[in-house]
């Protein structure tokens, strides 16, 4: 699967203000070459998945509870989001890991339960600064990866993307260089191969996040092993989104 860019809107836009988003996004890319995702709000996941009706664009969740119901005020179950028409689901992001605490066991158990209400998941890996310059980067990667995916069957597997954002570029403008995350994708894959096999660590879908814009797009296009991304910040604005959507089309047009 390539030509993956979900946009992340965060605790961003309203309803209305996602209605009139995608009223005029639409008409700017061409849906049937590109793998669209919007993750909204919770409370917008219904009303977006009804105005998304019959138009191939992903209706996304932001995150999940880890268990099946219960006595957690103020969560979301995996039920819940499927009630609502969530298709995708993202957890692991690094502002969950840093604000909520939110550890790979955890991790594991929000995939799983997204995987039993057959919702597809953006798992969301990535290292620190710190961990960067220490040299630990593959060590973080390998550990995230392994925790996330304790107990679960390469079958499972297909129903999965994931999304390597390196904390230290999200939100930041600061974004990893096309080396530094065509290394991480390798290290992604090799440890899909090692935990599953070749053949699934060949296909498995890998996308990048972190500071994605207009100025980048281009650069990070070129990048060989990456299957697409997940833009926070950029995507917030339909013109600037669709405009890092169409950069690869552009160079498809040229070839
Ligand atoms: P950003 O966010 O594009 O604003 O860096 C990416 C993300 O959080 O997924």
């Amino acid at each position: 699967m390539n030509n993956i860019y979900f946009a992340n809107f965060k605790m961003n836009l309203t309803f209305a203000e996602i209605e009139a988003y995608v009223k005029s996004l639409k008409n700017l890319i061409d849906l049937n070459s590109n793998h669209i995702g919007l993750f909204v709000p919770f409370t917008a996941l219904k009303q977006t998945k009804d105005i998304l009706n019959g138009l191939s664009i992903l209706t996304g969740a932001q995150n999940v509870h880890q268990e099946e119901a219960g006595a957690f005020t103020g969560e979301i179950n995996a039920q819940m989001l499927k009630e609502c028409g969530t298709d995708i689901a993202i957890v692991g992001h690094s502002e969950r890991r840093k604000y909520f605490k939110e550890k790979d066991y955890e991790i594991n158990k929000k995939i799983k339960q997204l995987m039993k209400y057959n919702i597809k998941v953006v798992l969301c890996i990535g290292e620190t600064k710190e961990e960067r310059t220490s040299g630990n980067t593959k060590k973080v990667i390998y550990t995230q990866l392994r925790e996330a995916l304790a107990g679960l069957y390469e079958n499972e597997l297909d129903n999965m993307i994931i999304a390597y954002e390196p904390v230290w570029a999200i939100g930041t403008g600061e974004n990893a260089t096309n080396k530094m995350i065509e290394e991480v994708s390798q290290i992604i894959r090799q440890t899909i191969k090692d935990l599953y096999n070749k053949n699934i660590a060949e296909k498995f879908p890998v996308i990048y996040g972190g500071s994605v814009t207009v100025k980048n797009i281009k650069l990070l296009s070129k990048i060989k092993n990456i299957n697409g991304f997940l833009i926070g910040g950029a995507s917030l604005n339909y013109n600037t989104f669709a405009e890092i959507i169409n950069e690869k089309m552009k160079k498809t047009a040229n070839v």
